[in-house]
């Protein structure tokens, strides 16, 4: 990671004619558990990360929107800030940038746009399910407040800026919940956090004495907004059919007028059920294993094609059906496990927090199918090594595990993963590291005028 005194240089060099300038810090993320649960309203328990992306900025003369990236692989890309900014092409690391701007002029009824010069650098690698995404549209937000002159957590609060943020991703055209970003913004060192989403709750529980988290890459890069994003996308759509299909349930056992917006919403809404009630709801709603789109559109009284339209989107049907019996047991069995782990942590109950791990990637990976074999093997590498509990983390479809390590078994773990990574040509030294739990993002002021 760069130094202050090296950023500044290194903005100058990009952006000679700018004044004062600013940095944030922001970090990544690694999913201790609960995965493909923030759009559903159900809670997840995330950690913070050391690793972060750092940006440098300034306020630019016009309107005018520069980006700089320290990784040539990201080309420098201008655009104007304006009420409706068209977005780049699919994937395109500006659309991050974008995102953010559009979501905050529209919250904050920005009329004159100024422009602004930014430089992302960092040690949080992209595309590892390590919330770099996220972290970039996080980033460019904080600089944007400065330049505007809003104070956050004055002006505007971490918690509203996290729900704005999850909401102005959605530009860059995934369809992901509020993890992210409400880690990123509200986390805090030595502690993983409890999140229940709409409205956002927080609740911060300290790390277990004794264990060390390991993040381990599997080399599968996951571009959440490149070829992932159907993928990605898919999971909510099937759960937007899932929650219909309970609502369906629930307006003919109890109640015609029901209505039903997230699965989250049977255990803490109007309804508040038992999870066990719940539960059993859920097995009375979607009886069948696989449904075609007709068998959902006859369940739910209206056409294929609007089950398509209001539910599926892009989503292909596959020729035997949607396992949606599969997708809300990952559901409804993986918030449990949350819970549990929370309680875990907070009794300090390490053996217990590895089984919910360990039980959280098998059903990822047999009931949500977000598993891919590099992932599979990492984790069970993890658990050859000594670790209580792995998983894959984040989205799926490759990226990193997370491992719940003993102190006493780190030495004979960092010997069995270089031997494992060895095995695959990869440098244990660069795809493996250990999180103590980091802080949440924060400006580190001016460093020069
Ligand atoms: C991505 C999304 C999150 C969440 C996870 C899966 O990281 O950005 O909102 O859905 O996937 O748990």
């Amino acid at each position: 990671m760069l130094h202050t005194a090296d950023l500044g240089r290194r903005f100058k060099s990009f952006f000679p004619d700018s004044t004062e300038i600013w940095g944030c810090r922001v970090p990544g993320r690694v999913n201790l558990i609960g995965e493909h649960l923030d759009y559903n309203g159900l809670p997840v328990l995330p950690v913070a990360l050391e690793r972060a992306l750092c940006c440098v900025f300034a306020k630019a003369a016009g309107g005018t929107v520069s980006l700089a990236n320290a990784n040539s692989m990201y080309r420098a890309d201008a655009f104007e800030n304006v009420a409706e900014i068209a977005p780049s092409p699919q994937a395109h690391w500006s659309n991050y940038c974008k995102a953010a701007l559009i979501g905050l002029n529209r919250a904050l009824r920005v009329s004159t746009f100024p422009g602004m010069q930014l430089l992302v650098s960092g040690n949080l690698p992209s595309g590892a399910g390590l919330s770099s995404s996220s972290a970039l549209v996080v980033a460019c937000a904080l600089a944007y407040l400065q330049v505007l002159g809003v104070r956050l957590g004055k002006d505007v609060s971490r918690v509203a800026l996290a729900e704005l943020l999850a909401g102005a991703e959605h530009y860059v055209g995934t369809r992901g919940g509020g993890m992210d970003q409400a880690v990123i913004l509200n986390a805090r060192a030595g502690h993983a956090l409890k999140i229940d989403f709409f409205p956002l709750r927080l609740e911060h529980a300290p790390l277990p004495r004794g264990c060390s988290l390991y993040v381990c890459d599997s080399g599968m890069r996951v571009e959440k907004s490149g070829d992932s994003l159907h993928r990605y996308n898919a999971g909510p759509a099937l759960c937007r059919v899932l929650t219909a299909l309970v609502e369906k349930q629930t307006q003919e056992e109890i109640d015609e007028g029901f209505r039903l917006a997230r699965l989250g919403e049977l255990c803490h809404g109007l309804l508040c059920l038992t999870y066990r009630e719940a539960e059993e709801l859920c097995l009375r709603s979607v009886p069948d294993a696989r449904w075609s789109v007709k068998a959902i559109a006859a369940r739910l009284g209206t056409a294929p094609d609007e089950v398509r339209r209001r539910y599926l989107g892009e989503t292909p049907e596959p020729a035997e059906g949607f396992p949606l019996q599969a997708r809300l047991r990952h559901v409804m069995t993986e918030f449990k496990r949350v819970e549990l782990a929370r309680d875990a942590l907070l009794a300090g109950d390490t053996g217990t927090l590895g089984e919910l791990m360990n039980a959280s990637h098998e059903s990822c990976a047999r009931d949500y199918e977000i598993s891919v074999p590099a992932l599979d093997d990492l984790a069970g590498a993890a658990h050859d090594a000594g670790a209580l509990g792995a998983r894959l983390t984040g989205a799926g479809f490759g990226g990193a595990t997370v491992n719940l390590v003993p102190d006493a078994r780190e030495g004979q773990f960092h010997e069995h993963m270089a031997r494992y990574y060895a095995e695959w040509r990869m440098n244990a030294a660069q795809c493996m590291f250990k999180t103590l739990g980091g802080g949440g993002a924060d400006y580190f002021g001016v460093l020069s005028t």
